[in-house]
């Protein structure tokens, strides 16, 4: 949603932005052109391969430009170690990047076949391999229920532990596929990497300690937009939105949550669940 996130982070040129999920640049890049040489982009992600990548598109433009790898988790420390007091705006687009997603080797493709890994950050130690190797298949069953709504759970973890060792994405597809009946659009794997995805991650953690550090972060009058991709991430930022409202901290500016227009989804049918929500800080 290029437009919708320039529009709601109403960038001032000379402000201090964060893209806390720069991915391969492209919502940075937006952001960086709208600075004048007063300005500065923090552009932020777990992932140091899609920095690396994301480099040569941001480097040209007004402005500082700070590159910094790390989790939502550690926002406001690298914000005191940049010597950054408040943000006039931070973007957050969750999940994982196409990039990520189409790179065989990154172990979160259903199609393309890889190592199990699906790490965002290849500096962690646990891969999807270390977990659906050697967790029980309660633990397993557990993980899917959680983070996705996936109603076949008991069925898919004992079939994953009966097929035990698995540590190629292609080889847990072919077995969730001979143990579940094929779903209407979707993949019957699906909902199982993404609930694995999520928890090799932390991902709903991650965001829940986001939440918490927007109000130290953003300046009086500075915005927050954040896009998610389904359910369980958008109730923890709408709950989060709400209740910074409550406390009379934030006025949230999307009464309603902003979708994707129809061309954009022709475009780009991986944007077709995104939601967007903005706030501003009081
Ligand atoms: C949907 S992509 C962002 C794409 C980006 N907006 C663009 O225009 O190219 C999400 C990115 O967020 C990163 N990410 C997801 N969760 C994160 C977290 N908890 N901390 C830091 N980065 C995270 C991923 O590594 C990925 O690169």
């Amino acid at each position: 949603m290029p437009v919708e996130v320039v529009d709601y982070l109403r960038i001032l040129p000379g402000g201090v932005y964060a893209d806390v999920t720069c991915g391969l640049g492209g919502h940075a890049r937006l952001i960086r052109d709208q600075l004048s040489p007063e300005g500065c982009l923090v552009a932020r992600d777990r992932d140091a391969d899609s920095l690396d990548l994301a480099r040569p598109k941001l480097e040209t433009g007004a402005g500082r430009l700070i590159f910094d790898e790390g989790p939502f988790s550690t926002l406001r420390e690298s914000l005191d170690r940049l010597g950054i007091p408040a943000l006039d705006g931070l973007l957050a687009d969750c999940g994982v990047s196409m990039y990520q997603l189409t790179s065989a080797e990154r172990g979160f493709s259903i199609t393309r076949p890889g190592p199990l890994d699906m790490r965002m950050s290849r500096k962690q130690e646990l891969t999807a391999a270390d977990i659906v190797n050697f967790s029980s298949e309660r633990e397993i069953a557990d993980i899917i229920v959680r983070n996705s709504e996936e109603r076949r759970w008991r069925k898919l973890a004992g079939a994953i532990v009966r097929a035990r060792p698995i540590y190629t994405t292609d080889r847990l597809a072919a077995v969730i596929e001979k143990a579940a009946a094929p779903r209407a659009r979707l993949h019957p794997a699906t909902l199982v990497f993404q609930a694995l995805r999520i928890a090799v991650n932390q991902e709903l953690d991650e965001l829940e300690a986001l939440m918490r550090q927007i109000p130290l972060c953003i300046r009086p009058g500075g915005r927050a937009t954040v896009i998610t991709f389904h359910s369980l991430e958008d109730r923890i930022v709408k709950r989060a939105f709400q209740e910074l409202e409550r406390q009379g901290k934030a006025s949230i500016l999307t009464r309603h949550v902003v979708r994707p227009t129809d061309q954009e989804t022709d475009r780009n049918p991986a944007a077709r669940s995104a939601k967007l929500r903005c706030m501003e800080m009081k």
